[in-house]
């Protein structure tokens, strides 16, 4: 087992996987298009891995998952299995989840693409989603305990009238898929470990336009969420650091700076 803080030779790599995986996110948001399929989108990913990168898809055969990234269209929270059957539509709201393993470090991010113009109920719970995330990146620093993660997460979404589910965290990362800590992203107060440079995890939140509740389909994989509300995530890998926090997993988009400064 490796420990929960990470060595300079270890941020080092972390830092590439957390690279290559968001370069992913870039490289696929061309073919997010009416028509195209989510099968196709999962080779073109694992091949943009394997040959382009040099890198292993980490979802592929993870506890048995069939397919080399998670796609997730609408009411489906996250697990979407690619299929060849499953095609994009105008107005859909689409989660890509990439995970891949450089060098024996894993990277982990995801984020909500829209399928041609989406309607605004599903736009304000992608941006509150995405916001969510930025609100617990602009307050990690050494110092902190755990569970203000979840708690600004929480007051956020609930706020906009959005739910958050509970059954999935965000999660220590770096030579194995989940490690140490758990990243809830409400509140508990139980959740009460303190932040320490080093540190690199995900966090993740899952919000729905409905209720919290969620329930796994017959393929053993996909989660929907149980009212059939619209659902959206977006994750991030970071680094907690000397007075704030790296995104290891940035991309060119984003509406926040790489590296953040939080004082007091
Ligand atoms: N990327 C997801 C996470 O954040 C895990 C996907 S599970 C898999 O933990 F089986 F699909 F890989
Ligand atoms: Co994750």
């Amino acid at each position: 087992m490796s420990c929960i803080i990470k060595t300079e030779l270890e941020i080092k790599k972390m830092r590439i996987s957390g690279q290559l995986a968001a370069e992913v996110l870039e490289m696929i948001e061309k073919y997010v298009q009416p028509d195209m399929n989510t099968e196709d989108l999962n080779i073109i990913c694992h091949d943009y891995i394997v040959n382009k990168k040099k890198a292993i898809p980490a979802c592929l055969g993870y506890h048995g998952f069939p397919k080399s990234i998670c796609v997730s269209i609408n009411d489906v929270v996250c697990h979407g299995i690619p299929n060849k059957q499953q095609i994009f539509k105008e107005g859909d709201i689409v989660n890509i989840d990439i995970a891949v393993i450089k060098n024996q470090y894993y990277g982990d991010v995801s984020k909500m693409f829209f399928v041609g113009q989406v309607n605004t109920l599903s736009k304000r719970l992608c941006q509150v989603a995405q916001e969510s995330l930025y609100l617990s990146l602009k307050l990690i620093r050494p110092g902190i305990p755990l569970y203000k993660i979840g708690k600004i997460i929480e007051k956020y979404v609930n706020k906009n009238n959005f739910s958050v589910v509970q059954e999935y965290c965000g999660h220590g990362i770096g030579r194995n898929f989940h490690e140490e800590p758990h990243v809830l992203h409400y509140y508990n107060k139980e959740n009460s470990i303190i932040l320490e440079k080093g540190m690199i995890f995900t966090i993740e939140p899952m919000i729905n336009s409905g209720a919290r509740q969620v329930r796994c389909m017959p393929d053993g994989w996909t989660i929907k969420t149980k009212d059939h509300s619209l659902s959206a995530q977006y994750e991030h890998t970071v680094l907690v650091t000397d007075y704030g926090c790296d995104i290891l997993t940035w991309q060119k988009d984003e509406k926040i700076s790489p590296k953040l400064i939080n004082k007091k």
